[in-house]
């Protein structure tokens, strides 16, 4: 699977992509990352990008131009089957999401900045606009690291039995239990006894009870879902 990134901040993603899991998987050639620097389709000395929004208001807005160059360019090479905008106001990233964009083998994802991105690119070349939350990030770098690295855990052959993804939070709408290593006694505080007690079918139902009950205190919404 390839992720192409736009940004004006190409230096915010190093640091994700080069380490554990995600570096793993680029290595291992079933993932790669490649991050684009929006000024380079920018114009005049300053490499603009951004101007004045129409109708005024404090905050400039990210150009048409400059954007669908970009994306346009990157067309030439392959067909992209998604073109993710990071935004406040997309819908609500979550695990359902990430486990269809893992299916696709190209994606764009393009990181505003400022008060945003031009609605005309949000009308006629983003195809998903995703939030990673209700608050407001200053771009959508970390955001779109955030939902990469949830893609291409997902990618099959990227983690080994020891990371599995099926037993993680949300694959089933439900939270994960809690999880427990030595020591047995830390301060007198212990280990649930069933943990201990070697009986593999008693430990599974614990687990999903577990699972359950957390679900139900920190997470209702899931179980109406
Ligand atoms: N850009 C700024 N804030 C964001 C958020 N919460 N989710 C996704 N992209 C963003």
């Amino acid at each position: 699977m390839r992720i192409d990134i736009i940004t004006v901040l190409p230096e915010l993603l190093e640091g994700p992509f080069a380490h554990s899991i995600l570096k793993r998987a680029t290595n291992k050639g079933l993932a790669e990352v490649h991050v684009h620097q929006l000024r380079n389709y920018g114009t005049g000395n300053h490499q603009q990008v951004d101007d004045y929004q129409y109708g005024g208001g404090a905050g400039m807005v990210m150009q048409c131009g400059p954007l669908v160059d970009c994306i346009e360019d990157l067309q030439k090479d392959r067909e992209y089957d998604a073109i993710l905008y990071m935004t406040p106001d997309g819908k609500h990233y979550n695990q359902s999401d990430a486990n269809q964009l893992s299916m696709f083998s190209a994606i764009m994802i393009i990181c505003g900045h400022y008060k945003g991105i031009d609605q005309r690119v949000r009308d006629h070349w983003i195809t998903h606009e995703f939030s990673i939350g209700d608050f407001v990030l200053s771009g959508g770098e970390l955001a779109a690291a955030a939902i990469s690295d949830s893609i291409i855990r997902l990618i099959p052959g990227v983690l080994n039995d020891e990371t599995s993804a099926l037993t993680d939070s949300f694959q089933d709408n439900l939270l994960a239990p809690p999880v427990y290593t030595r020591p047995e006694d830390f301060r007198g505080h212990k280990v649930p006894e069933i943990l201990t007690s070697g009986n593999t079918k008693a430990i599974e139902i614990w687990r999903e009870e577990q699972s359950y009950e957390r679900t139900k205190s920190r997470r209702p919404d899931l179980l109406n879902d």
